[in-house]
Order: C-alpha cells, then sequence, then structure tokens
C-alpha cells in the first residue's frame, strides 16, 4: 500500500480547521487515490476541542484517512511532515499596534518554522494561511534555514478566486471562461487584483470592463471582501478560506498553468528579493514557478509598487524585532 502523506495543521480547532479537516480528509487535498495521515496542532486550551473534531473525522469513516495525531507541541506535529497548513495565528485585537501584532505572531510562526526545519520530512510543503499571512510564512521560512526557501508559501488564492468570482458575475460568464487572474503583492487591502494579463473568450479582461467599474468597483470589492464578509457573517471567511487552501495545495503539487500564489521573491517584477508576495504562478513537479515577461504598464505599476511597500515595511518591522 502506498505510504499515507503527513498533513499536519495548525489552529486545528478553529474554524478554518473545522471547514478545511474533512476536504482533506476525503482526499480533496492531494487526489482521490493518496491516503493521509493529519496532525492537528492546537494551543493546550483548545486541544480537547480538536479532540472533538478528531471523533467526527473518525465517524465519517473516510477511506484515505490513515490517523489523527493531536498535539499541542510543534516538535510532535510537524515531525515527518509532507504538507504543513499554518492557520492557527494571533488575530488582531482592538487598539493593537502592528508591531504588537508581528511580535504575537512572531512567537508563533519562529518556533513553529524551527520546528519544520528539524523534523519535517525532505519534501515539506508548507502553506501560510494565518494572517497576516505574508510576514507571517517570511518569518517561518527566515526561522527554517535548512529548508528550500521555496516552500514556504503564504495565501492569496481565496482573493484570486474572489476576483474571478467577481468578473464572473460582471461579464456574465462561467468562471471556466477566465483564464490569467492574478493577484499581486500582500493578502490585505492593499493587494493588487490585475485584469490586464486576466482573459475572457482569449481577449483581455481589462478591455471587457469600463474602467470606472475596474478602479473603483472591482478592485476595491476584492480587496475589502473579507471585511465585507465579517460585517455580513459576524465571522471571518471560513469556509472560503479552507476554499482556497485545498486549491492552493491541490495545484502546487497536481500542477497549473497559472494561478496566483504568495512565493518567496526572486527579484522578479521589481519586487525585492526574499519579499513573500503574490505573483502569478505555475506549478510542475511539485514546485510553483513565477510566470516571467508579462508587461506591466503604469496603472499596475503604481499598484504592484504600493503593495510591496508594505510588504517590505512588514519585513522591516520583524527585522527590527529581531523576528528574521
Ligand atoms: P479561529 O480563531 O477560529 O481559529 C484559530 C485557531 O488557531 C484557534 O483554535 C487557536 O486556538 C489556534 N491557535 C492560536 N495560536 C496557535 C498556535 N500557536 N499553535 C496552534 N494553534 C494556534 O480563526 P480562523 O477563522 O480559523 O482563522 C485563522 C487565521 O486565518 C486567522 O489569522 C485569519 O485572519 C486567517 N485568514 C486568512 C485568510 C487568507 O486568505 N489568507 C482568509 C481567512 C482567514
Amino acid at each position: 500500500a502506498t505510504v499515507p502523506v503527513k498533513v499536519t495543521v495548525t489552529g486545528a480547532a478553529g474554524q478554518i480547521g473545522y471547514a478545511l479537516l474533512f476536504r482533506i480528509a476525503s482526499g480533496q487535498l492531494l487526489g482521490a487515490d493518496v491516503p493521509v495521515k493529519l496532525s492537528l496542532l492546537e494551543i493546550p486550551n483548545a486541544v480537547k476541542a480538536a479532540e472533538g473534531t478528531a471523533m467526527e473525522l473518525d465517524d465519517c469513516a473516510f477511506p484515505l484517512l490513515s490517523g489523527i495525531e493531536i498535539t499541542d507541541d510543534p516538535n510532535v506535529a510537524f515531525a515527518g511532515a509532507n504538507v504543513a497548513l499554518l492557520v492557527g495565528a494571533m488575530p488582531r485585537k482592538a487598539g493593537m499596534e502592528r508591531g504588537d501584532l508581528l511580535e504575537a505572531n512572531g512567537g508563533i510562526f519562529g518556533p513553529q518554522g524551527k520546528a519544520i526545519n528539524d523534523h519535517a520530512a525532505a519534501d515539506i510543503k508548507v502553506l501560510v494561511v494565518g494572517n497576516p499571512a505574508n510576514t507571517n510564512a517570511l518569518i517561518a521560512q527566515r526561522n527554517a534555514p535548512d529548508v528550500p526557501a521555496d516552500r514556504f508559501t503564504a495565501m492569496t488564492r481565496l482573493d484570486h478566486n474572489r476576483a474571478l468570482s467577481q468578473l464572473a458575475a460582471k461579464l456574465q460568464v462561467p468562471v471556466t471562461e477566465i483564464k490569467k487572474m492574478t493577484i499581486w503583492g500582500n493578502h490585505s487591502a492593499t493587494q493588487y487584483p490585475d485584469l490586464f494579463h486576466a482573459e475572457v473568450g482569449g481577449k483581455v479582461a481589462a478591455e471587457q470592463v469600463e474602467s470606472e467599474w475596474l478602479s473603483g468597483t472591482f478592485i476595491p470589492t476584492v480587496a475589502k471582501r473579507g471585511a465585507a464578509i465579517i460585517e455580513a457573517r459576524g465571522a471571518s471567511s471560513a469556509a472560503s478560506a479552507a476554499n482556497a487552501a485545498i486549491d492552493h495545495v491541490y495545484d502546487w503539487v497536481n500542477g497549473t498553468d497559472w494561478t496566483s500564489a504568495a512565493v518567496v521573491s526572486d527579484g522578479s517584477y521589481g519586487v525585492a528579493e526574499g519579499l513573500i508576495s503574490s505573483f502569478p504562478v505555475r506549478a510542475a513537479n511539485g514546485s510553483f514557478e513565477i510566470i516571467q515577461g508579462l508587461e506591466i504598464d503604469d496603472f499596475s505599476r503604481e499598484r504592484i509598487d504600493a503593495t510591496v511597500r508594505e510588504l517590505a515595511e512588514e519585513r522591516d518591522a520583524v527585522k527590527e524585532l529581531g523576528l528574521i
């Protein structure tokens, strides 16, 4: 029989965890023929709740689920891990300064990066979902010097999927008609959803919508969608975030011609080397590769620069705090 893939999920007892674990166990993360072993990492206070979720996972009798481990020790959770979904993070509380937020998350993602460095399997792939996702990923990556940097990624796939859905509704086409959508930069309100490279029916998407709609409606709707969900639901996006995490890892492992993911910059498109920034990427043989050679006009340049500037500021802040 095939050796099961060990998938570690942090923040397993949270709302994204609840929407994510059952889909992983059913085979949607890696493929319908790949057995998985789940490791649930939680803080001590939430271990009992994670045990409850594990009872429900048992009760599904998933044919592909070969075992579940529950722990509050990152060294145990990441031991032999092949895929790590870092979902648990410290949320911004009222009145919290950015420095406090980054420091609190450094206390989570630094040790987790080190545990991945010391204990994960050689083929480890890491997706950071917990916010601020790009900079948490940077902290984890810098604390894992023995792991190839390109194994650390952060999630902008939810933003990508939101952009697809908004554009499909505007043009009244199925989402499958849209190709080459791209999210650039930070998973934050400064992100830049780019319609100048997206194509609908083989033609540039930006030319099929009014420029007023593009800059006045589309970009802010995608960028502020998270806040709109909180406003409507009274809780942040969970099922859609879990769905995007599934999409991100599935495509990373199984390949794709074009999607959006935050990956370590090699300096492409003027994004400072080392930042974990969202780019248009393709995936083959288990690696993401930044799609090269796109022409960037002034409109896009200005917006890419602004979101990348924010990433550089976050990097400088965590450097100053001694977190990287
Ligand atoms: P939640 O608050 O329901 O769950 C978070 C869980 O993480 C809690 O069970 C908590 O005990 C756990 N946790 C905290 N510190 C931990 C640690 N050191 N180790 C292990 N577990 C730990 O939050 P939810 O809704 O599940 O969201 C999780 C994160 O995902 C948040 O940071 C949220 O902002 C982020 N998010 C990111 C999105 C993206 O597109 N990148 C989209 C939606 C949410």
